[in-house]
């Protein structure tokens, strides 16, 4: 691994009912992954900041937030304001992906930049010594429980090598379809962060989950 893994449980796959419980059962999570979908960027609606407020003030592990939205130059900076630790925005649907991750730093948060599985790596490696994070997604954007999509590895091994030899603090997140299976070839591709949703809450024991996905990371090399 290029870096110690990161376990980072969609809270998409959670009881809506029941946020604050499902918060408490993934206490053991380096982050909890806060998928905001506009039903314009993404054919589904999740929430707004007003819940990702209440998610911050209620988690017990920092926040990770996901915005699969339009205009994130304009609502993104309001997420980083709320405290989320992270910010990843979509590279489809940004004018100014630099500018927006200057923002998101100045405002106290790791900026993120996510590409859906059908967009080049270029525009990526183009800002990245202004970025933290890349979120490479495993699935189109828009639902849990989809199936992981192998044909984005080629994409990922790219990223990585570029970010191992010009930007080793950036972060390489995968997205979509991860089981104990499919993390091994994420992280073999050179992924260090690993979202995870129905294999976390889908679970009867999401901390056995989350223990067993970073021992499964922990044993692959980035050759
Ligand atoms: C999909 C979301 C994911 C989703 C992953 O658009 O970005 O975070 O919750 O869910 P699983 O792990 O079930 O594929
Ligand atoms: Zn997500």
């Amino acid at each position: 691994m290029r870096h110690e893994p990161r376990i980072n449980p969609s809270i998409l796959a959670a009881d809506f009912a029941n946020v604050q419980r499902e918060l408490a059962r993934i206490a053991t999570a380096d982050s909890v992954h806060v998928d905001v979908m506009d039903n314009h960027f993404v054919p589904n609606l999740t929430f707004g900041p007003q819940m990702v407020r209440r998610i911050q003030e209620t988690s017990p592990v920092p926040l990770d937030v996901h915005l699969m939205i339009e205009q994130p130059d304009r609502w993104a900076p309001g997420y980083a304001d709320l405290g989320a630790a992270s910010v990843t925005f979509h590279l489809e649907a940004c004018q100014d992906p630099g500018a927006l991750a200057s923002e998101l730093r100045a405002r106290g948060a790791k900026a993120g930049v996510a590409i859906k599985p059908g967009t080049g790596p270029e525009p990526v490696l183009a800002i990245l010594d202004r970025i933290d994070q890349v979120l490479v997604m495993t699935v189109e954007p828009g639902f849990g429980g989809q199936a992981f999509r192998a044909d984005t590895m080629p994409k990922l091994r790219r990223i990585a090598e570029a970010v191992r030899a010009r930007a080793p603090e950036v972060r390489l997140q995968v997205d979509g379809g991860i089981t104990e299976e499919t993390i091994l070839h994420a992280a073999r591709a050179g992924a260090d962060t690993f979202v995870a949703g129905s294999a976390v809450f889908g679970t009867p024991d999401p901390a056995a989950a989350i223990r067993t996905l970073r021992e499964r990371a922990r044993s692959v090399t980035f050759p």
